[in-house]
């Protein structure tokens, strides 16, 4: 399956689906939402953890695999190359007649929900990426879905609005509808577009299940690239994905939130839909969806930058920022991050390192010897202005990350000029519970302590030492709790 640029160009500039009319009147929705269990890849927790990395490999990695996606051919001049590309997280569900358990990656960047339906599990290698480490073979799929051993599967027709709305299908024999699908780090996709039962498992409330029939996703058949994980679950803007799918039920509502426990610690979180997703944190910060070029991303304004009572205004009184936290690297426009750097620099007062100019990052600091608390008191906060007056506060583990042994660097690289916009990045994000509301068209930011916020983790349920291996019962067959 080549990918040619048109196909990646009709894909990157994906249009959404009218899917509502797929979905059942269903009974079996919480009312009040629920959760899922939500962990990092390269958490202890994660079966596509390799013990064999230290944590700076995997922070290594991850960066390496933001560049992945910056160096992306961009023939097209549309803004989703740094952010059509998986999100680092893995949700946990359980999807047909009876429960298949699969982890897939959750996916801020990208609409179609797919999950891999090849026995033989065939893999492309992935994409060469910058930084020290060179590109590992991807890890083979842990679980296939099984289409033939379930009750509940059915293909979708060529002929449905949710096919012909698909940016790239064909028919086969059979009125089967074939999706192929791009993402703009070179990855692909396809297979055959289907609905199936998806069931999701809430610890925070008894392992109660929430079933969703008729979802619509791709039955994957090949695939190119580096993802890991059973499958990918895309949570973007339009109507394809899981979020608008579920949304469709009132009960329900088109909103979502997720809270990123940071990279050095092996705890899970919790993906949130529906009335779970509110972000009532204090202090939490609300701020308007505004238009994107695609209209997958969620895109908001970024008025400022402030370091104590500097504040560095951006130009043309906002600027365009992506909320992505499928890129592990925040991009900040020159113009704002120029005299961020340079403030930073003059406050700072740690030994510097040579910048490392390999991975972009132009300021280090050698920190060995220094413990976490030594190093993050001599750090100051970053705070965000954004658009209707919302101001978010990057704290140091949001804007420095450890590269190597002893040496840390702000993790912000300067955004490709052809990009024209910022990303928010997901270091920035962690310890935050980041809510999407598609109906209000708001993002809602507010502190939190992640690995508190997932209940397997709490010291009052379990032993803190037995969160990350402790297994999530395969879900009852029959819908239990739910209204
Ligand atoms: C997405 O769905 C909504 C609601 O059904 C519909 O109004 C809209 O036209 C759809 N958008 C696209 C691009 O299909
Ligand atoms: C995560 O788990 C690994 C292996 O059990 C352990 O070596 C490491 O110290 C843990 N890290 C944290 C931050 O708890
Ligand atoms: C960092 O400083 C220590 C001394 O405090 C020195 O031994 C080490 O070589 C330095 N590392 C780098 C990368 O400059």
């Amino acid at each position: 399956m080549p990918a040619t640029t048109t196909a990646i160009s009709r894909a990157l500039l994906l249009v959404g689906v009218v899917l509502t009319a797929q979905l059942c009147g269903c009974t079996a929705y919480g009312g009040d939402g629920f959760s899922v269990e939500f962990i990092h890849r390269d958490s202890v927790g994660s079966p596509f953890h390799d013990p064999s990395l230290t944590a700076h490999d995997r922070v290594l990695r991850a960066l390496g695999r933001s560049y992945a996606r910056a160096d992306a051919p961009s023939a097209h001049g549309v803004v989703s190359e740094l952010t059509s590309t998986p999100f680092e997280y893995l949700m946990a569900m359980n999807v047909g007649t009876p429960p298949t358990r699969l982890l897939a990656i959750a996916d801020t960047g990208s609409d179609l929900v797919w999950l891999n339906c090849n026995k033989k599990g065939a893999h492309g290698p992935g994409p060469a990426f910058a930084g020290d480490t060179p590109t590992p073979p991807p890890p083979p799929p842990r679980v296939v879905f099984d289409p033939s051993k379930s009750k509940t599967y059915r293909l979708v027709g060529c002929d449905s609005v949710a096919c012909r709305e698909l940016p790239d299908s064909s028919c086969a024999a059979g009125d089967k509808c074939t999706y192929y699908y791009y993402y703009g780090d070179g990855s692909a996709t396809s297979g055959l577009l289907s609905t199936e039962t998806f069931t999701f498992a809430d610890n925070a409330r008894g392992k109660r299940t929430t079933r969703v029939p008729n979802v619509n996703f791709g039955c994957g058949t090949t695939f190119v690239g580096s993802f890991i994980g059973d499958g990918l679950v895309g949570l973007g803007n339009s109507n394809l994905s899981l979020v608008t799918q579920l949304g469709a039920h009132a009960s329900v509502g088109r909103r979502f939130s997720y809270c990123l426990v940071p990279y050095s610690i092996n705890a899970s979180s919790a993906l949130n839909f529906g009335a779970r997703a509110a972000v009532t944190e204090p202090g939490a910060a609300t701020t308007p969806l505004v238009p994107s070029r695609v209209k997958t991303y969620y895109t908001i304004d970024l008025v400022s930058v402030k370091v104590g009572h500097a504040t560095y205004k951006a130009p043309h009184r906002s600027s365009p920022a992506i909320v992505d936290s499928g890129t592990t690297l925040t991009f900040l426009d020159k113009a704002l991050l120029d005299p961020l750097v340079k403030e930073l620099a003059g406050r700072i007062k740690l030994p510097k390192a040579p910048p490392r100019a390999d991975l972009r990052l132009p300021l280090c600091y050698n920190v060995s010897g220094l413990r976490e608390g030594q190093i993050a008191a001599k750090i100051p906060d970053v705070k965000l202005g954004l658009g209707g007056g919302a101001a978010v506060t990057l704290k140091a583990l949001n804007t420095f990350v450890v590269v190597q042994e002893g040496t840390l660097c702000l993790a912000i690289a300067p955004a490709p000029e052809r990009l024209r916009t910022s990303i928010i990045g997901n270091i920035a994000q962690q310890n935050m519970h980041v809510g999407y509301d598609l109906d209000k068209r708001t993002v809602t930011f507010a502190a939190a302590d992640c690995a508190r916020s997932y209940p397997a983790n709490a010291p009052a349920h379990a032993p803190a030492h037995a969160h990350a291996h402790a297994p999530v019962p395969a879900p009852a067959p029959a819908p239990s709790g739910s209204v």
